[in-house]
């Protein structure tokens, strides 16, 4: 069961997954997504997958799901709000959602007797870290805003899920900066109004739907002033994440609650992406300096050793991969709109 399976991330989990044999059934209340990448994901793989459309915060609804599909082996949870700058505006909204579709999925796993769990997790977690790059063992810190809170509170919910029943098993997969998207150009990342992300707004002004990208301050520690971050291609997340499902099956967990960084161990500053992108594409975008954006963290990028270790995965895909195929899709896209 893969909820948000109609989502960016989930999207390319769910081709991942079936090219690797699984059946799938997706939930996802299409809140930020659309039913039509089911047939992308069919022109893909030969296969649509399932699709249940349901809101998980409702409860009656979420176990209904679980009681008519009783051959679920496990349950990979991307369903969420993940708009960062929306969740400081209305906490209330992200704590609601991402926290009862999170509970609401628990009770009806304990109740049907499902025990592997994967959870989205986000660096988020790690705040400002002091050490670099991050490992696993990195103190946790509060998040700035509500949407990375609901991600501390909910590894927080499993922990003590999985102290209290010992059948119960789960991973938690901290993303750094997911970008990129299907070779095929038919899947990728399609945000709501305006982007807040820097890809979707990078590949946007490239488009002509944007104007103009704003550099969000240029005065940071950092060599170029720029912050640095650890973006990761959407494939190598979805590959990741069959393989920690695959461990879960197998029983090769080592502990009952796992915790992976997924991320490249490469930090880009914001100019290096945009020049990087500039030369893969050979066309200038137009950007300015702006003022820092609050919340923002100088650098963060993810040590890779352990999930290397213990799952015997490295990310493969390099950073001109992650942006021609964002490309691909975003002109794809637009294409397809005209
Ligand atoms: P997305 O918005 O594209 O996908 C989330 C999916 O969940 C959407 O299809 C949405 O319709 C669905 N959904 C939301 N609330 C729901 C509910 N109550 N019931 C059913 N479905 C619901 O986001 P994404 O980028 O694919 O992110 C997937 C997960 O990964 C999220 O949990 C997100 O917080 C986490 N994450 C994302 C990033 C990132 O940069 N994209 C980074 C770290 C963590
Ligand atoms: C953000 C969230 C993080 C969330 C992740 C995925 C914040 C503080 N963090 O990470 O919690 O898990 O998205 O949704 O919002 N930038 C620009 N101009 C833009 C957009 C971004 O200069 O228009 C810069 C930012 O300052 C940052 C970098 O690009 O330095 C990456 O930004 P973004 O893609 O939003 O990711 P994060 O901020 O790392």
């Amino acid at each position: 069961m893969v909820t948000g399976g109609c989502g960016y991330i989930g999207s390319h989990t769910v081709v991942a997954l079936i090219e690797n044999g699984f059946e799938v059934l997706i939930l996802d209340d299409l809140s930020n997504s659309n039913k039509e990448v089911l047939d992308r994901i069919k022109t893909i793989t030969g296969t649509r997958p399932k699709l249940l459309e349901v809101d998980l915060k409702n409860s009656f609804l979420c176990d209904n799901m679980f009681c008519y599909n009783k051959n679920i082996e496990a349950v990979i949870h991307f369903a969420a709000h993940k708009a960062v700058s929306e969740s400081v505006e209305k906490p209330l909204m992200y704590y609601h959602n991402n926290l009862y579709a999170l509970i609401n999925v628990l009770v009806a796993m304990e109740k049907y007797n499902i025990n592997n769990f994967i959870f989205s997790s986000s660096a988020t977690v790690y705040g400002n870290p002091e050490i670099l790059p991050i490992t696993e063992q990195n103190k946790t810190q509060r998040p700035f805003s509500p949407y990375g809170n609901t991600k501390k509170v909910a590894e927080e919910i499993i922990a003590d899920i999985t102290n209290s029943n010992k059948d119960f098993t789960a991973i938690s997969l901290r993303y750094f900066n997911p970008i990129g998207a299907h070779d095929s150009g038919q899947l990728g990342e399609l945000p709501n109004g305006i982007p807040n992300n820097l890809m979707p707004y990078i590949t946007q002004t490239a488009v002509g739907v944007r104007e103009t990208l704003s550099v969000f301050g240029n005065d940071y520690p950092t060599k170029d002033g720029t912050p640095i971050r650890d973006y990761i291609h959407v494939i190598d997340l979805a590959e990741a994440h069959v393989i920690a499902v695959q461990r879960l099956l197998e029983n090769k967990q080592e502990t009952s609650f796992e915790t992976f960084n997924l991320g490249t161990g490469n930090g880009y500053s914001v100019l290096e992406i945009i020049n990087t992108f500039q030369k893969v594409i050979n066309q200038k975008i137009n950007y300015t300096i702006t003022e820092r954006r609050p919340g923002d963290v100088p650098i963060l990028y993810s040590d890779i050793a352990f999930a290397k270790e213990k799952l015997g995965w490295v990310a493969k895909r390099n950073l001109e991969n992650m942006i021609s195929t964002a490309w691909k899709w975003e002109q794809n896209y637009r294409q397809e709109q005209n």
